[in-house]
């Protein structure tokens, strides 16, 4: 085969893939002609034929929200979490003694809640590195709901950006994140290097609490140990599972993360160079697992 015959079949090839696939024509725009329906064209389904309102917007990713908006829209028919009032994240500010005027690196922003809470609590800049391309798109939405002005997200893995990043911040959020990582303690390390203090929400692994509830009982695992540089710990391998199923998953971009054990988190902070460390909001019993806030910051 000639070299451009061999190009022709490799683009057709590709084309084939990529053809849209046609939808019945929807009722506005319904028309026939010697009695066979047409179809209309697929692109006309993005299209929004009602007066703009914040739930059309929330409803781009209908069923898929985790958390309640913040008032004056609180009304709008999103999810149920209460992201945007968060108290451990409150607590966190407060043992930080407040984020105004500072310079915040936010991993994992999931719908903004957070990055709400942040931007209204005076924050100069934050950042907001999320991989999963739906999630950034609904903080973008919330951000256009809700006004973040000291906000910019970036669509990625932050792990890969932390491994890029030369700029340093006054604080990095890390809520719910750490349990979703196959390398947590690598994530700890990295943001060591970037922050001089972090806020940390995160799940733990602690086999006796998982063996006392039904939601976590067949979760019981060996443990498997690593080594960051010279400190020793232990993770639990977590199988996402079924969760992968729904539209609405937030968790990390491999199939499955490794949890730490309490003591291994706060032995990693300590490792990589946070002497002072602040813990709240323990929840032994969380239905998902041991849960725990954490505030660390160098001397
Ligand atoms: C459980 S949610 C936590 C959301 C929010 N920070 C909170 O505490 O409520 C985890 C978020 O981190 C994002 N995420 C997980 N792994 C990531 C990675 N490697 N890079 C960027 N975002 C990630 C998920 O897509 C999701 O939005």
């Amino acid at each position: 085969m000639s070299v451009r015959a061999s190009v022709v079949r490799s683009l057709s090839a590709l084309l084939a893939g990529v053809r849209r696939p046609r939808l019945p024509l929807p009722p506005h725009g319904a028309s026939s002609a010697g009695g066979g329906t047409k179809e209309a064209p697929a692109v006309l389904d993005a299209y929004v034929r009602t007066a703009p309102s914040p739930q059309t917007a929330v409803d781009i990713f209908a069923g898929e929200w985790a958390s309640r908006l913040p008032p004056p829209l609180d009304s709008v028919n999103a999810g149920i979490a209460p992201l945007y009032d968060d108290g451990r994240l409150l607590w966190g500010l407060q043992e930080l003694g407040g984020v105004a005027g500072q310079s915040v690196l936010e991993l994992g922003p999931l719908e903004a809640g957070h990055t709400y809470m942040l931007d209204r609590a005076g924050a100069a800049s934050i950042l907001a590195v999320e991989a999963s391309t739906r999630a950034f798109l609904k903080c973008l939405i919330t951000k256009e709901l809700v006004g973040l002005p000291s906000a910019r997200f970036l669509c990625g893995d932050f792990v890969a950006f932390l491994d890029q990043q030369a700029e340093t911040f006054d604080l990095c959020v890390a809520s719910g994140v750490l349990y979703h990582m196959t390398d947590p303690a690598g994530l700890l390390e990295r943001i060591s290097r970037v922050a001089p203090r972090v806020y940390l929400w995160t799940h733990y692994y602690d086999a006796d609490a998982f063996r006392d509830s039904v939601r976590t009982a067949h979760r019981v695992v060996e443990p498997e140990s690593r080594d960051l540089s010279g400190f020793g710990y232990r993770v639990y391998r977590h199988e996402y599972g079924r969760a992968l199923d729904s539209a609405g998953f937030c968790g990390g971009s491999a199939a499955h993360a490794y949890w730490m054990e309490r003591d291994g988190i706060l032995g990693a902070l300590r490792h990589v160079g946070y002497s002072r460390i602040e813990t709240a909001w323990e929840q032994r019993d969380h239905a998902n697992g041991p849960a725990i806030s954490i505030v660390a910051t160098r001397a």
